[in-house]
């Protein structure tokens, strides 16, 4: 018989620090699909074996639901009576849905303009207070900060350490989904909490006796928000895939960490890699997943032209958002439908030599 999922509390409570006390607010996300790439050889070279990490899944619609169910639980039962966050655009959706599960207030700091649409009204319509600021992401986390300092808010940001906990348990899953740890873990890289996350999975699943071997971390940034492949915080960062729009990561180290110790990679990709690969996984994967979470593939294919990979690696890219959060750049990017009179001879006409 299926087992049914409760929820990453439950199913990883081991690994997590709850307790019998812990109010667990939970929208049963994770145990995601691990979906194995079919057309991928059409452009990464050599036999390679792909997955795809479909965190779009979660239910709402990304990664950040992992930590949230641990960052909201925590925050009920410490008492908080209201969370708050920077985002662009991700975070704010899931604290905004799971605060309202669990009854609290939730404040949501987000860049003017630059979050996509479909994010703005998950945060609109779970009752969170949007507030817009004229500034970047880095703009809105350094606000943020200051207010938790004076103000009695749980942060909600990858900085409250039960956030990394949370997002730890993807790694978890990919190993028992796999049966091992990958040969190299793929992931977009903004304020870096993912990449940092994952590494302490493997490493916790390692020490556990779960795995063997331990993936190479690869992380991918914007070309034009790549801080921490330039070496220092890129003051006005710029990117088609809002969601990593980031200049200065507040996870920083624990992505260099990620990447020394396991011997990785991180490196960046321009806009037209970003978007040719979030094409790709839609038109050839069947896959909608949003345009920064195809950094990883578009990573994966970069390296791969300058041989980076060998037949019968393993490679697990995490697509960390769903296409349906950023309608705009899909409608934008694609063929656009055809307008017609509603006569089936005028489209039988438009159906000549095509290839249906
Ligand atoms: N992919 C998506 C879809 C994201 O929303 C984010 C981050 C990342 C990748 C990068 O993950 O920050 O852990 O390195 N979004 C945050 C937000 C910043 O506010 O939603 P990271």
């Amino acid at each position: 018989m299926i087992q049914p999922w409760h929820g990453l509390i439950e199913q990883y409570r081991d690994f997590l620090p709850v307790s019998e006390k812990t109010p667990v607010i939970t929208l049963n996300e994770g145990n995601t699909p691990l979906i194995k790439a079919s057309h991928i050889h059409e452009v990464v070279q050599g036999e390679i074996d792909l997955y795809f990490k479909c965190e779009g899944a979660n239910p709402s619609g990304s990664f950040k639901d992992r930590g949230m169910t641990m960052a909201i639980s925590k925050a009920v039962e410490e008492g908080a009576k209201a969370v708050i966050c920077a985002s662009t655009g991700n975070t704010s959706a899931s604290a905004a849905a799971y605060s309202a599960r669990a009854g609290l207030g939730a404040i949501v700091i987000i860049p003017e303009g630059k979050i996509a649409m479909g994010k703005l009204a998950q945060a609109m319509i779970h009752g969170s207070m949007v507030i817009q600021i004229e500034g970047n992401f880095d703009d809105a986390l350094k606000i943020v900060k200051e207010l938790v300092a004076r103000q009695n808010f749980a942060l909600v940001n990858s900085l409250n350490p039960f956030r990394i906990e949370g997002q730890k348990t993807a790694a978890f899953e990919v190993c028992d989904q796999l049966g091992s740890a990958p040969k190299y873990h793929a992931l977009p890289v903004g304020n870096a909490g993912n990449i940092t996350a994952y590494w302490k999975g493997y490493g916790e699943y390692q020490s556990s006796g779960r795995i063997d071997g331990l993936p190479k971390m690869l992380g991918f940034q914007a070309a034009g928000a790549a801080p921490i492949v330039r070496g220092h915080p890129v003051g006005k960062p710029s990117t088609v895939a809002t969601a990593i729009r980031i200049g200065n990561p507040a996870s920083w180290k624990g992505a260099e960490a990620a990447r020394d110790e396991s011997g990785g990679v991180i490196t960046d990709v321009t806009d037209k890699e970003i978007l040719d690969a979030y094409a790709f996984i839609a038109s050839k994967e069947g896959i909608f997943c949003e345009p920064a979470s195809a950094a990883s593939l578009a990573g994966v294919i970069k390296l791969s032209q300058r041989g980076f990979f060998s037949s019968g690696d393993t490679i697990v890219c995490t697509l960390t958002g769903h296409g349906l959060k950023d309608p705009d750049n899909a409608i934008q990017l694609s063929k656009q439908p055809l307008k017609v009179d509603a006569e089936i001879s005028v489209i039988e006409d438009v159906l000549k030599g095509c290839c249906i």
